[in-house]
């Protein structure tokens, strides 16, 4: 309530968020979570908690009118439909060139991920975050974060026979026959209750199409892992649908946060001042950033440093799909979470998952989602006459991602004499290159903040979410953003309280 004094606050609860809360709980602080997005633990009238991809309803996006499915195009017809405006759990956030897609409620972007929880390969990171010590990441937070996320492989042999995968094997056996490295990626989704669905014995998710827009059974989403062990240890608070909107010093060296309580049609209701001891910005790449480059530049937080709002990057993602002959059905039972990739990013700069089209029809399509080498990284900035803050990313920065996804996918329909699908993201347009999942950057570790998250101009600040990451992972990013949040927290425990 307004006029309230917390020792920790945590805006935002996704990975960062999740993991500061757990660990500062445990070590004895009071921890408060602001959530902008709903809490998601109670069922719709239809007695579920999220909708499916192929009945998007209110419940979907964020704050739109009309859907903006990142596959937009089928056959060439457009597939986007009107919805309600509600406050519903992904958000598809525009900027100049780019869409970015994230998630909003308590979990923040494990509500809507594929759960694909990949650590980079060792030879890798010094790319990803060159200034802290490989040792400590593999020996300790990686293992730390993969066993607190609940990772799991699937098993290779019901992969070999399960219908829901007939379209990962047919992936397995293009990229095989050209020659290129395939790999199981794993997940957190469980994949027990996976095989279960498939013998019918349980409610289906995966393989009802769930994903985007949630999971109402078997993924291992935040709320099921560090969010509980949070909540169990009777220390944190989570306030969801309540949106932080500044933070500036108060006395005795506490912060004044000023939040803004808002209902599922996205209305102000109520603002609230609190004052916290510490704050924690783990909003995600986007809503960190933006939040800390208005605060500098409107003189709210003006000694932050020059770096804030630069190195943001997409993790170079760029979307395609593969026409496949008739002799070459992907299946029309797909299971929603990917579970297999084709590493060419030695030899290519791209890494490409195999991904569902779960449209519950054949489409003879294989359809992929690249992560790439993209070198190009974007910046936040202030636009004080608009109110907001901008992105200058150019839709045009997509193209090394193109060049660098075309490595396989040339090359593979070369071998198998097929060609690209043109019908999915508009009328003869390949590559879905308007897009990224994966936002990272624009507080960069290091730079922004000292080589723990620390904002160093302001003690008590902290940032400890994808923001620290300069823009590519190699792989997908969560489980680096959780080991990363799991070795800074600890640092700051043990220094800073
Ligand atoms: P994250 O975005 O998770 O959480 C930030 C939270 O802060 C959100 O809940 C948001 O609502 C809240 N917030 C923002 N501003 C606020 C404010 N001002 N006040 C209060 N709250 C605020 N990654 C991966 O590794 N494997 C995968 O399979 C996938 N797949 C995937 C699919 C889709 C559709 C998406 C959108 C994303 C993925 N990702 C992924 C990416 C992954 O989900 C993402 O990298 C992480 O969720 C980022 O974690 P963070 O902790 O940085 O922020």
């Amino acid at each position: 309530s307004s006029g309230a004094h917390v020792a920790a606050l945590v805006i935002g609860t996704g990975y960062g968020g999740s993991v500061a809360a757990l660990r500062l709980a445990e070590a004895g602080v009071n921890v408060h979570l602001i959530e902008m997005g709903q809490a998601w633990d109670t069922p719709g009238s239809d007695g579920r908690i999220f909708c499916n991809t192929r009945e998007p309803d209110y419940r979907s996006y964020w704050l739109r009118t009309r859907t903006k499915a990142p596959l937009n195009y089928f056959l060439g017809f457009p597939i986007d439909r009107d919805i309600p405006r509600h406050t519903g759990v992904l958000d598809a956030e525009e900027f100049g060139g780019i869409t970015v897609y994230q998630g909003r409620g308590v979990g923040g972007g494990s509500l809507v991920n594929g759960g694909m929880a990949v650590t980079p390969k060792r030879e890798n990171f010094a790319a990803v975050l060159p200034s802290v010590d490989p040792g400590e990441m593999y020996g300790t937070y990686y293992p730390r974060a993969n066993a607190a996320l609940g990772v799991g492989t699937i098993d290779p042999a019901w992969f070999d026979t399960t219908a829901c995968y007939q379209y990962a094997r047919v992936g397995r056996k293009h990229a095989q026959r050209s020659g290129f490295p395939f790999v199981f990626v794993p997940d957190v989704y469980d994949w027990d209750y996976m095989k279960q669905e498939a013998a019918g014995t349980v409610p289906q998710s995966a393989l009802a199409g769930e994903i985007l827009y949630g999971n109402n059974h078997g993924k291992k989403s935040l709320q099921k892992t560090y969010l509980a062990r949070a909540a169990a240890t009777g220390r944190v608070t989570v306030s969801p649908l309540h949106r932080v909107t500044s933070v500036t010093p108060a006395a005795g060296g506490a912060y004044t946060v000023v939040i803004e309580q808002i209902n599922t049609t996205g209305d102000t209701v109520a603002t609230k001042t609190v004052t916290a001891d510490r704050v924690f910005f783990a909003a995600g790449s986007v809503g960190t950033s933006k939040l800390l480059v208005k605060l500098k530049a409107t003189g709210a937080l003006p000694a932050l440093n020059g770096e804030i709002g630069k190195g943001w990057g997409d993790n170079g993602n760029v979307m395609c799909g593969r026409a496949n002959h008739l002799w070459d059905p992907t299946g029309k039972l797909q299971s929603s979470i990917p579970c297999c990739g084709i590493d060419n990013w030695a030899a290519g700069g791209a890494f490409a998952e195999v991904a569902p089209l779960p449209t519950g029809i054949e489409t003879f399509a294989s359809f992929y989602l690249s992560i790439t080498n993209n070198p190009h990284r974007a910046q936040f900035s202030w636009n004080a006459a608009a109110g907001r803050v901008e992105l200058n990313w150019q839709t045009a920065w997509k193209q090394p991602s193109i060049d660098m996804a075309r490595t396989i996918f040339d090359k593979i329909n070369s071998k198998e004499g097929t060609i690209y699908r043109t019908d999915l993201f508009g009328v003869y347009k390949i590559w879905g290159d308007h897009l990224t999942y994966h936002p990272l950057g624009g507080a960069v570790l290091n730079k922004a903040t000292d080589n723990y998250g620390r904002l160093t101009a302001y003690p008590g600040l902290y940032v400890i979410d994808g923001a620290l990451i300069p823009g590519n992972t190699t792989v997908n990013p969560f489980v680096t953003i959780t080991a990363l949040a799991e070795r800074n927290i600890e640092r700051i425990i043990a220094a800073d309280l």
